[in-house]
């Protein structure tokens, strides 16, 4: 039994969708919550400035005395994680690797969708060869677009449906059998993906499966905190005029309190 807090963090607001599914997942646990929006996105940034930010994402929720963190951020995710790992004495949690472990081995043609950062890092996709001995076809795109639509609170109208024709049209014709959904904001696109694939394609979440590694890290190593009663506190970098609309969106509930630091302090 651990009672101190999990700490997240992500580039603003997509990592509400982790957070959300580890609310359900862990409700006695305390959160600490960390967006970046004073300087998202992150996910046309190079590397070295991803790994920067990240470093100081960290030391934040170091500071907060967290007992491990999830990198909800896909993009940070794909680029920081191994300097995080050497250089910080704390269970660190990315996105990746627990999306690559609960793949089937059935699948043979995996597409994969997230931000410039993420496609470019080629995580994902190192990853998959490795666990299937290159024996899969992979299909990447980059899907700027669908983070905005998603911010602006228009998942549900057709624009979405153009945009998704407009990049996933010929990932579409390969007949692929899964998809990565390797943003945060992504799995907010879930019915819209499904009814343009026919059903046909597994839409896999990495919000999920980030979700399950940690619970069951929580409880191998008896850090679970059975019987609190759950909090999220929330920090942002920047209060964004919109944040608690956009908020709702990814969280499906309403947040009151939100704290503005100084990220540049760390
Ligand atoms: N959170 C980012 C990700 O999952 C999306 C937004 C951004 O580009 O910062 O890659």
């Amino acid at each position: 039994m651990n009672k101190k807090a999990i700490g997240i963090f992500d580039s603003g607001v997509g990592g509400l969708t982790v957070l959300f599914q580890m609310l359900k997942k862990l409700p006695n646990e305390k959160f600490i919550y960390f967006g970046d929006t004073a300087r998202v996105p992150y996910g046309s940034k190079s590397k070295e400035t991803i790994i920067h930010f990240s470093r100081q994402d960290v030391k934040f929720l170091l500071s907060k005395n967290v007992k491990l963190i999830v990198v909800a951020c896909n993009s940070a995710s794909s680029n920081s994680m191994e300097v995080l790992k050497k250089e910080y004495d704390m269970p660190i949690f990315g996105v990746i690797e627990p999306t690559i472990s609960s793949l089937s081995r059935k699948y043979r043609k995996i597409g994969i969708v997230g931000t410039y950062a993420t496609i470019e890092s080629k995580s994902y996709q190192k990853k998959i060869k490795a666990r299937y001995n290159n024996n899969v076809k992979i299909y990447e795109k980059s899907c700027p677009l669908f983070v905005p639509i998603a911010e602006e609170g228009l998942v549900s109208t057709d624009i979405t449906d153009r945009v998704i024709e407009h990049y996933l049209h010929k990932i579409k014709k390969e007949d692929i059998d899964s998809l990565i959904l390797g943003c945060t904001h992504y799995p907010l696109f879930i019915d819209k993906l499904n009814d343009f694939f026919d059903g046909k394609v597994s839409l896999i979440n990495p919000a999920r499966e980030v979700t399950k590694v940690v619970v069951n890290y929580l409880r191998e190593k008896g850090l679970e905190n059975s019987n609190g009663n759950g909090n999220v506190e929330f920090y942002l970098s920047d209060i964004p005029r919109n944040f608690k609309s956009i908020a709702m969106n990814f969280l499906n509930k309403k947040i009151e309190h939100v704290k503005k630091i100084d990220i540049e302090r760390y």
